[in-house]
């Protein structure tokens, strides 16, 4: 079976477009490939190194939700990136050949750079950042990687660093990785913008009921549509777009009933809520009987890191023998 390695960085709860962008998609792919799915845990201290508190919960968060939204561990190697050493040990010497320019360049490092104004990342560490994601890949050789569009720049660093380690060193180590590119999530955020914790538009996995009906009602909607019987166009409406996520088989019937000013927004936007309370109530229990054993989690990280570590260390004992260590 091909392997895959994918991972997120533990940097606050999950949300919606983590379900739709992320999670519905690694959970297909854990039936056609082996899976390492891994909390980047080293990638998000790069940049929250200033206030790492909250690392620690996000991290269990998020493997609860994971799980809670059907990532396996029985078919898939659910682990912590910090929990596996080699990760370090390779990126150090992944670092040694990777040329300087090729991280100046890279496209996702100047638009950080550019536009995270609250944190202080010019550091030596986050310049790194591409190549300790190419060491978490390479120590898996895996030959696939599901990531979304903005990591395209680190899949390609990836392939080009290990060409180069395996042309320097005279042997292919290294399969060079394919991107597997996800489909960017379709949601939008409850104010119709990009989804971003620092928009505070995202509804989470873990809102309770109550909240999901505030935010919901708190949509924005067809700014058109001032008075009730105004007619409205849900292709302008971000609540439609929602319809088209939780209840397509409604979509149209909705759709109509807007034109003809039939439905005002407030019982459009009720019946939404009931709908995406539906949808998440099955994955919240989940969660909340995750949340009461946690001891079950730890189990589960630590055996995904048992068999992360099989791996990791078979390549590094290849790399090194290489290096003449
Ligand atoms: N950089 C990725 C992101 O921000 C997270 C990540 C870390 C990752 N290591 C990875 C993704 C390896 C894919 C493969 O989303
Ligand atoms: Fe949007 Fe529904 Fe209002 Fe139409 S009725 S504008 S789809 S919230």
């Amino acid at each position: 079976m091909k392997r895959i390695l994918s991972g997120m960085r533990p940097t606050g709860k999950l949300h919606l477009g983590h379900l739709f962008g992320v999670l519905e998609n690694w959970k297909k792919l854990q039936e056609g490939y082996e899976c390492f799915f891994m909390v980047a845990d080293w990638h998000a201290l790069m940049s929250e190194y200033e206030r790492p508190e909250n690392l620690r919960e996000n991290i269990i968060d998020n493997v609860i939700d994971w799980l809670s939204c059907g990532i396996s561990p029985e078919t898939s190697h659910i682990f912590i990136q910090s929990y596996v050493k080699e990760h370090l040990e390779l990126y150090s010497i992944l670092s040694i050949i990777t040329p300087l320019g090729w991280l100046e360049r890279c496209p996702t490092y100047k638009e950080q750079l550019r536009e995270i104004t609250n944190r202080n990342i010019s550091t030596y560490g986050f310049l790194g950042y591409p190549v300790l994601q190419a060491a978490d890949i390479l120590l898996y050789k895996a030959s696939c990687v599901p990531v979304g569009e903005d990591q395209l720049p680190h899949l390609e660093l990836t392939r080009e660093i290990a060409r180069r380690f395996n042309s320097l060193y005279k042997k292919e180590v290294f399969p060079e990785p394919k991107a597997l590119l996800t489909q960017g999530s379709r949601i939008l955020g409850t104010d119709g913008r990009k989804l971003s914790k620092s928009y505070d538009n995202t509804i989470l996995l873990s809102d309770e009921p109550a909240v999901l009906c505030r935010k919901i009602q708190g949509m924005f909607t067809d700014p058109k549509r001032i008075k009730r019987n105004d007619p409205g166009h849900p292709e302008k409406c971000n609540v439609h777009g929602y319809y088209s996520i939780f209840a397509p088989e409604r979509r149209k019937e909705i759709d109509e009933l807007c034109r003809s000013a039939q439905i005002g927004c407030t019982d459009c936007k009720k019946e939404l809520a009931v709908v995406v309370i539906k949808y998440l109530v099955p994955i919240q229990e989940k969660r909340n009987s995750y949340l009461k054993d946690k001891s079950k989690i730890f189990d589960i990280v630590h055996e995904g890191a048992k068999s992360a570590r099989t791996v990791a260390a078979t390549t590094m004992v290849e790399v090194k023998e290489l290096l003449g260590m």
